[in-house]
């Protein structure tokens, strides 16, 4: 069966074992595809507290997403109905165009600790400056394995904070978490480091935890859509003005984000990794200016086409948490084939690019409910 085949019109069974063929599944493999959910209930104990029971989603797969010349599955996990069609379609679009260009600017976590009761923090905050070597050395001792694969805290910065109830430093550590989303190591790092943080500075430790701003994680993806591929001049004035309005709108540019996120957010999910740490870093994000933006920004190309990009924190993992303890989930980066985190954080910013897209071509010319209700009450009546 090849690509061109049409795959949203096959049964379930059918989709399953073209994805096993081209992702070259083991026997294993399928049939934990097959088991519903693909968690047991002993499995899911072991992840969080007070376990009753075990809740199913679909997975969704978009085929054809090209991402530095390479292509992807896409594995979506999500309950809305036109999610994994409008990513696909504009993953459709952008393929057409040469694909999606990424870069990852590293794994670099940011871990907080907040030094209370200071009463001179500038002058604190020089002296912890004064100690860094021997800071990370202590942080590091938290997690000797990451830092033999090369990662581990390697920078210090402290900024005074002057508040209601005194003065504050907060000291924030830089650490390169390599493939892993890093949230443990990195809390733990900030716990071993804050005694002598509060020797160093007289200060009280309070606050030992990461940072969901992730600006040192940032996937930036960009994309050229040739204005005949996207369906003229008009099309693509729809979408920048569009994009004009969530721009200079925060209630249409929250609009806008969730749907950028329509895309994201399900590739993390599928792929094991924490969405809500995703999403608050991608809304504190598009806040950076001091005014809520779109995640995305689209403009002309001297020659007319649509040129779109993204820039979003990106703290994905593909080892440990939940991609090791979810099943559904290592067996869904496997389809995938990502290497490293830096390899899904662009994709998955990629495929909220497409999605984004996609919603605002659509939004900018027939509509969403005029596109997909039909073939939504199609599937509803059978
Ligand atoms: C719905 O889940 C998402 C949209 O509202 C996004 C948008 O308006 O851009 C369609």
């Amino acid at each position: 069966m090849d690509k061109t085949s049409d795959f949203s019109a096959m049964s379930a069974e059918e989709r399953r074992s073209y994805i096993a063929q081209t992702a070259g599944l083991s026997q294993k493999q399928q049939s934990l595809l097959c088991q519903e959910g693909g968690l047991s209930l002993e499995a899911a104990d072991s992840m969080i507290d007070n376990v009753i029971g075990t809740y199913s989603l679909p997975i969704g797969v978009v085929r054809g997403l090209v991402v530095n010349g390479k292509e992807y599955l896409v594995p979506m996990v999500c309950e809305e109905p036109w999610v994994v069609s409008c990513a696909e379609k504009g993953a459709e679009l952008a393929a057409r165009c040469g694909g999606f260009h990424a870069t990852y600017t590293g794994s670099i976590m940011i871990s907080q600790i907040q030094l209370t009761k200071i009463s001179n923090p500038r002058t604190a905050c020089l002296k912890v400056l004064e100690h860094k070597q021997e800071i990370l050395e202590l942080a590091n001792q938290a997690d000797p394995i990451l830092v033999s694969l090369g990662g581990g805290a390697f920078d210090v910065e402290a900024k005074p904070l002057d508040t209601e109830v005194g003065g504050m430093v907060i000291v924030q550590l830089l650490v390169d978490t390599k493939d892993a989303m890093g949230a443990n190591a990195v809390n733990t790092m900030a716990e071993k480091a804050a005694p002598l943080l509060s020797k160093i500075t007289g200060g009280k430790s309070y606050l030992r935890i990461l940072s969901n701003l992730a600006v040192h994680r940032l996937a930036r993806v960009g994309v050229s859509v040739s204005c005949d591929v996207l369906g003229g001049e008009e099309v693509v004035d729809g979408i920048l003005t569009a994009h004009a309005f969530a721009y200079h709108d925060p209630f249409r540019a929250c609009t806008s984000n969730k749907g950028t996120m329509n895309g994201a957010s399900p590739v993390a999910c599928a792929t094991g990794n924490d969405i809500r740490a995703l999403e608050a870093g991608a809304h504190a994000y598009a806040s950076r200016s001091g005014v809520y933006r779109p995640l995305t920004y689209w403009e002309r190309s001297v020659s007319g086409d649509l040129e779109g990009m993204i820039e979003l924190p990106m703290a994905v993992g593909i080892v440990g948490g939940t991609t090791k303890t979810h099943p559904m989930a290592g067996l869904l980066l496997s389809i995938m084939k990502v290497t490293s985190a830096a390899e899904l954080g662009m994709v998955i910013a990629a495929t909220g690019l497409a999605e984004n897209l996609w919603t605002l071509r659509t939004l900018a010319t027939g509509g969403l409910q005029a596109e997909f209700v039909p073939s939504l009450e199609r599937r509803l009546e059978q």
